[in-house]
């Protein structure tokens, strides 16, 4: 990367937008790197973008360089080190899933082309916009230039979702709570997995799996505990009358600085939404998958060679025949050059 990180995020008016950039801006995520930030909107949310740049320069963080407003992805990408892709076609009542796919397929073709056309040719790209697995896939497949491998769709706040239902269940620290997993697509169709790699974590070290603490649980594992993370997006819009951006802006943050900054511990998994050319757990190549992922150096890597019980292969199938179809819809919208098309 440079001297100075160059970070663009699209969307960024919205209330993820919101909650995201100050975690950007203090240096949560990179520390006291000099950053730039590229807010890119529709026009119809530049005036909001202004407001927030003035707050942003009140706030006198002191590693942020710059601040760019704009509503061209050309200009907001370019060079640009860390693109976080937040802004997308809202699902409207009555809209049903193709065409909730088709409208986002054209969205994440054009930021796909210009990152392909101007972004640094290292960018790392997390996608955040529903539907995210989907809109990753069609980002990195028009951005043939850069390595799939920059690419990543956020199932982090799954995981973190997941990670705080064992911690409550179990009465300890979410510190503790280990190699929780979420399978598949980030939609109620993912697979929250605490069993086939999790652990507690105590204080002298010692790794006691969660398959053994919540032995007299495991009806609840295997189904409350899977519908309540499935379900928890939907459950904060009734509560809160609107869709979780706190949550998603923190576990936004947290991927990036697990991905890029940090790398996980030794031992230490997260989940991440990646595209899957190795066919890894016999799931199909080709699509944005969510496994459990180490970190290192600035890159992920599926962990390999977990032994998956017959519930756990019957949901990964599910949520995987779900990610299909969804490839399925966005296909038919996308163009004949596509790199997406050496899959078909
Ligand atoms: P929001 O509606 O408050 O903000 C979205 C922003 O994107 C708006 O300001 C809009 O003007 C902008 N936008 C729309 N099309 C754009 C385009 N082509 N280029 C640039 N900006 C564009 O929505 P919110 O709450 O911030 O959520 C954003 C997305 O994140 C949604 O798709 C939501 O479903 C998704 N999400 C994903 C989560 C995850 O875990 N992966 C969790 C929560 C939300």
């Amino acid at each position: 990367m440079n001297n100075v990180t160059k970070i663009a995020i699209s969307g960024a008016a919205g209330n993820i937008g919101y909650a995201l950039i100050p975690l950007l801006a203090s240096g949560y995520v990179f520390g006291d790197r000099p950053i730039e930030l590229r807010l890119l909107e529709i026009p119809h949310a530049l005036k909001a973008l202004a407001g927030i740049r003035m707050e942003l320069i009140d706030c006198a963080f002191p590693c942020l360089t710059d601040v760019l407003c704009t509503t061209d992805p050309l200009e907001a990408f370019e060079n640009a080190d860390v693109i976080v892709l937040v802004g997308g076609y809202p699902r409207k009542q009555g809209m049903e899933r193709k065409d909730l796919i088709q409208a986002n397929t054209n969205i994440f073709t054009t930021m796909g082309r210009a990152i392909d056309d101007v972004a640094s040719p290292d960018v790392k790209v997390l996608v955040v916009a529903n539907p995210a697995n989907t809109n990753c896939l069609v980002a990195l497949s028009e951005a043939s230039s850069i390595p799939t491998k920059n690419f990543c769709a956020l199932s982090y706040l799954d995981h973190q979702r997941a990670k705080a239902q064992i911690a409550i269940k179990l009465g300890v620290s979410t510190n503790c709570v280990k190699n929780v997993t979420i399978w598949g697509n980030h939609s109620e169709t993912q697979f929250p997995d605490a069993l086939t790699d999790g652990y507690f974590l105590s204080d002298n070290g010692e790794k006691i799996p969660l398959s053994s603490l919540l032995a007299n649980d495991l009806d609840w594992v295997s189904t409350d505990f899977v519908t309540l993370v499935q379900n928890r997006g939907k459950h904060v819009i009734e509560v809160r009358g609107n869709s979780s951006a706190l949550s998603a802006a923190q576990a936004t943050a947290d991927c990036l600085k697990t991905w890029l900054v940090t790398g996980t511990q030794d031992g230490e998994t997260v989940s991440m939404a990646v595209y899957n050319d190795k066919g890894y757990y016999g799931i199909k190549k080709g699509i944005v998958f969510s496994f459990p992922c180490e970190c290192k150096d600035g890159n992920w890597y599926v962990k390999n060679g977990l032994s998956l019980s017959d519930l756990a292969l019957e949901k990964l199938e599910i949520t995987e025949t779900e990610l299909l179809e969804e490839l399925e819809a966005a296909h038919n919208v996308l163009s004949k050059t596509s790199r997406f098309r050496a899959y078909s």
